[in-house]
């Protein structure tokens, strides 16, 4: 009975482990997030694939958004609403069909654009990117 207390707290201690990684990997999973939900058609430099390259996207955004809440926000609102109106890149839709509406969570698309900023935090805009 010792013995099978023993083993009952260690399976409860591996799942514990368990759920603490999934939520560590929660945590790091906006590159692959984006990759998953938006790399098929944005590349994140040039060239482009079926759409404007993130590097382009984030200089054109920071141009309207100078915080990275508000910026989040923004894209998150784009993703699961994207229209002709509420375009940030006019250019864009000279070149490319206008995205169609990705239904992901809110909080999920925040995540995603917290992301895409941090990684063009340091970088000066470029000229002739789209
Ligand atoms: C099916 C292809 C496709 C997928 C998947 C896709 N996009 Fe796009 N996206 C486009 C195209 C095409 C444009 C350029 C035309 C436009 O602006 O609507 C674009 C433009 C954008 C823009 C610029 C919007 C503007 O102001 O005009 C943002 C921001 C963006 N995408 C974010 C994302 C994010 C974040 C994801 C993943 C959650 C994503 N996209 C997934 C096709 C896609």
């Amino acid at each position: 009975m010792i013995v099978f207390s023993a083993r009952l707290i260690s399976l409860l201690i591996v799942l514990f482990m368990i759920s603490f990684t999934s939520v560590c990997l929660a945590q790091t999973a906006p590159a692959e997030l984006w990759e998953a939900r938006c790399g098929i058609c944005h590349s994140i430099n040039p060239p482009p694939k079926l759409a404007p390259p993130l590097r382009g996207i984030v200089m054109n955004y920071r141009n309207v958004y100078s915080d990275k809440v508000a910026f989040s926000k923004a894209i998150a609102e784009w993703v699961r609403n994207p229209t002709k109106e509420g375009t940030k890149m006019p250019h864009a839709l000279q070149t490319f069909a206008l995205m169609p509406p990705l239904p992901f969570e809110t909080n999920e698309l925040e995540q995603i654009g917290i992301w895409m900023w941090e990684k063009f935090e340091n970088l000066q805009p470029l000229t002739n990117v789209k």
